[in-house]
């Protein structure tokens, strides 16, 4: 019998299938535009076919905003990931490392489990804890444990901020054994579809060096520096009505800051993109752009010296006269690239 609730019933369930289809789309495009060859497109595919994602954990896909922009290291991700490797990604500050991570969750379809490392992490809580529930003690599941239960990619991230010997619990997970040791509980098999990716800044306080025996279990990506096209590209997408001229000198500033570091002449600290994006925000709201780009990336350096040298760079690329009207065009609230709550989001 058909009733109103079998329609409803069924519009939801075509409703399903065009959410489906319209992300099924959207990666294609995505993997197409970067330049990923069908073949491999169709791998991906086949992987997010063979292995269900449980509903329980269906929120965990990833959904990035702005997909990671870069041919060869997306490549060289996918082609790991699809023959079972676990993945190390280590690169300066802002090369899109957490931002790749993301990408793989949601080409691949599988959900992301963030553990950032840090000098207390330990063992219990990557694996589970101990607790007393319905009179007994129990297995509160940490991250990893979850991750290899449902299938899930594993974010390390900024994994050699970890003691090395807290890192060790992960050996037999991170290997061919693919299982988890849980002290005084049975070992869990990883699930098919579970990968781990770390993440490592190399060099960055704090950081310690990774050992042989754990960096032999990944496969090493080298994250390439930001280059011109690739940061035009980025501001572009997310500043759609920035003018090209004030497009051009962004980049440049960040370009020459990057020459600067490369030569030694002054440290990284500026080279932020996260920062540079976060300052460029708030010239909308009237900040003028030579603060905005001293709050987001310049003031990030507290050596003198440095500083100096990093001045007159951004003097000669953003001049302090400039207002918010030379950078971004004011657009009629009816052209399609505004979109206000867009526009301002991280
Ligand atoms: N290749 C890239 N593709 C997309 N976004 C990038 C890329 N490189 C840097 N970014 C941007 O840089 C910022 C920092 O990225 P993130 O992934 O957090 O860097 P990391 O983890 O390497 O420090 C984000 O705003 C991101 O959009
Ligand atoms: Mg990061």
């Amino acid at each position: 019998m058909r009733n109103h609730f079998h329609d409803v019933l069924c519009l939801s369930e075509v409703k399903g299938m065009d959410i489906n289809m319209n992300k099924e789309n959207h990666i294609q495009n995505y993997l197409q535009e970067q330049g990923i060859s069908q073949e491999l497109i169709s791998q991906v595919e086949e992987f997010r076919k063979m292995y269900e994602v449980d509903p329980l954990v269906e929120e965990r896909i990833a959904d990035p905003e702005m997909p990671f922009y870069g041919k060869d290291t997306l490549e060289i991700a996918i082609t790991a990931i699809l023959q079972g490797e676990n993945l190390l990604l280590s690169g300066g500050k802002a090369t899109g490392k957490n931002v790749l991570c993301e990408t793989l969750s949601w080409i691949f379809g599988r959900p992301a489990y963030d553990i950032s490392f840090h000098v207390n992490t330990d063992s219990a809580s990557l694996i589970g804890t101990d607790t007393f529930r319905n009179n007994e003690v129990q297995l509160r599941k940490g991250p990893v444990y979850q991750c290899a239960e449902f299938g899930g990619f594993g974010i390390l991230d900024e994994i050699n901020m970890a003691k090395n010997d807290a890192v060790s619990v992960l050996h037999a997970t991170l290997d061919h054994r693919r299982r988890i040791d849980v002290p005084g509980y049975n070992r869990i098999l990883l699930h098919p579809a579970a990968r781990f990716i770390g993440t490592m800044n190399q060099g960055y306080a704090g950081t310690r060096e990774l050992n042989e025996a754990l960096v032999s279990r990944f496969l090493v990506v080298d994250m390439p520096k930001l280059d011109e096209e690739t940061l035009t590209f980025l501001l572009r997408k997310r500043f759609p009505d920035m003018k090209q001229e004030a497009l051009t000198q962004f980049a440049g500033l960040f370009l020459d800051l990057q020459r600067k570091a490369d030569n030694g002449e002054i440290s990284t600290k500026s080279l932020d993109l996260r920062g540079l994006i976060a300052g460029i925000k708030t010239i909308r709201s009237g900040l003028s752009p030579a603060k905005a780009v001293r709050i987001g990336i310049l003031n990030k350096s507290f050596d003198a010296f440095e500083k100096e040298i990093q001045e007159d760079v951004a003097n000669t690329r953003i001049p302090r006269s400039w207002t918010r009207a030379d950078v971004f065009e004011l657009l009629p609230a009816s052209d399609p690239r505004f979109d206000s709550a867009k526009l301002n989001q991280g």
